[in-house]
């Protein structure tokens, strides 16, 4: 006979047992190593708040987890929509298709909403999307891709970052926030705690901030496919094209990528910095579910002002 299924709160002692599980499901991708520090800072440490993070158990064994990290966006109007992130999410590979995902998902959504939460929003990967969209979820749009190739393109023997981006330049942290802008859509507040937590103390990700003038880009070197790329995070002031200059003189990257919303100030700056998009290229779907009335189509990607510091990594 198959074992009950029970779900609860997930507490700080199941971590060893949530990482197992994250590892069994969806592997471990060397930059998002699954330690308890990249829990902690994802579910504990946030500036936006605690995460609603349910388990399910069989037997009292964790076989299914899901978690709604807090965030919040900005409307163009001055108005602050209280949102959750829908983002892990796992059920251990012998108790697939017993509705362990759509239940945990269903409960987390009745907490938010009890909790006054206004939507919800994720990246779902191909195998979850479509149960999101059979509780609810509407498919936003697409999430394409920023590039230019570097001097370094073809250059096979670039195959690391130049030590003086790792070494010289500094690390992305702030006394005070750089100075923000209007939201134009649906935007994250950039508060400095939100900047020193999101780039400052990520336990795995290394990011570098580079400052010319009165712009600033937050960049990340990594390593996709054996080639290094430099990601442009998030990119701060005006005229943060010349920022972006630096950060890829002082990196050794075959190119440079990003994604910043139609009609933003920063998807301007990569376009003078000679990033193209891509045609046609899928990096991720937005989905979103609302919760409550608003005052915004969240369903419409020209409501959303995002960076690829929103999206990455979480
Ligand atoms: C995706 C995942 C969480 C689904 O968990 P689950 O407990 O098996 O899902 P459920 O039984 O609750 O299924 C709910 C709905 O999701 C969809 N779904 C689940 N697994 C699916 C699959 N393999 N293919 C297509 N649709 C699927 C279906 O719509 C399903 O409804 P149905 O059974 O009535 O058709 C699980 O497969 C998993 O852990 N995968 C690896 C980790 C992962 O990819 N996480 C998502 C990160 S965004």
């Amino acid at each position: 006979m198959a074992e009950a299924i029970q779900s609860r709160v997930m507490e700080k002692s199941d971590v060893e047992e949530v990482l197992d599980l994250l590892r069994a499901a969806l592997g471990e991708p060397p930059l998002l190593a699954r330690t308890p520090q990249l829990l902690a800072w994802k579910h504990y440490d946030n500036p936006f708040g605690e995460s609603i993070a349910l388990v399910a158990t069989a037997d009292s064994r964790i076989v299914g987890l899901r978690s709604f990290m807090r965030w919040q966006l900005r409307t163009p109007s001055g108005g602050l929509v209280s949102c959750v992130r829908a983002v892990d999410t796992a059920t251990h590979p012998e108790f697939h298709r017993r509705g362990i995902f759509r239940r945990l998902t269903e409960e987390a959504i009745e907490l938010a909403t009890a909790d006054g939460v206004d939507l919800v929003f994720n990246t779902p990967n191909a195998k979850s999307g479509s149960g999101y969209t059979s509780m609810g979820w509407i498919e936003v749009g697409r999430i394409g891709v920023l590039l230019r190739p570097t001097r370094h393109f073809f250059n096979l023997r670039a195959r690391h970052h130049s030590a003086s981006l790792t070494e010289a330049v500094e690390s992305a942290h702030w006394t005070r926030a750089p100075l923000g802008r209007a939201a134009l859509g649906l935007r994250t507040p950039r508060t400095d705690d939100y900047l020193n937590w999101r780039f400052g103390s990520h336990p795995t990700a290394r990011y570098h901030k580079f400052t010319s003038g009165a712009g600033q880009a937050v960049v990340r070197p990594n390593m996709r496919k054996g080639r290094n790329e430099l990601l442009i995070s998030d990119l701060f002031g005006r005229n943060s094209q010349d920022a972006i200059g630096d950060a890829v003189r002082a990196a050794n990257a075959r190119y440079v990528a990003t994604w910043f919303s139609e009609d933003t100030p920063e998807r301007s700056a990569c376009l003078h910095a000679g990033l193209i998009p891509i045609p046609g290229v899928r990096a991720l779907t937005l989905m979103a579910r609302p919760l409550n009335e608003l005052d915004v189509d969240v369903t419409s990607m020209s409501s959303w002002d995002l960076a690829l510091s929103d999206l990455e990594l979480l």
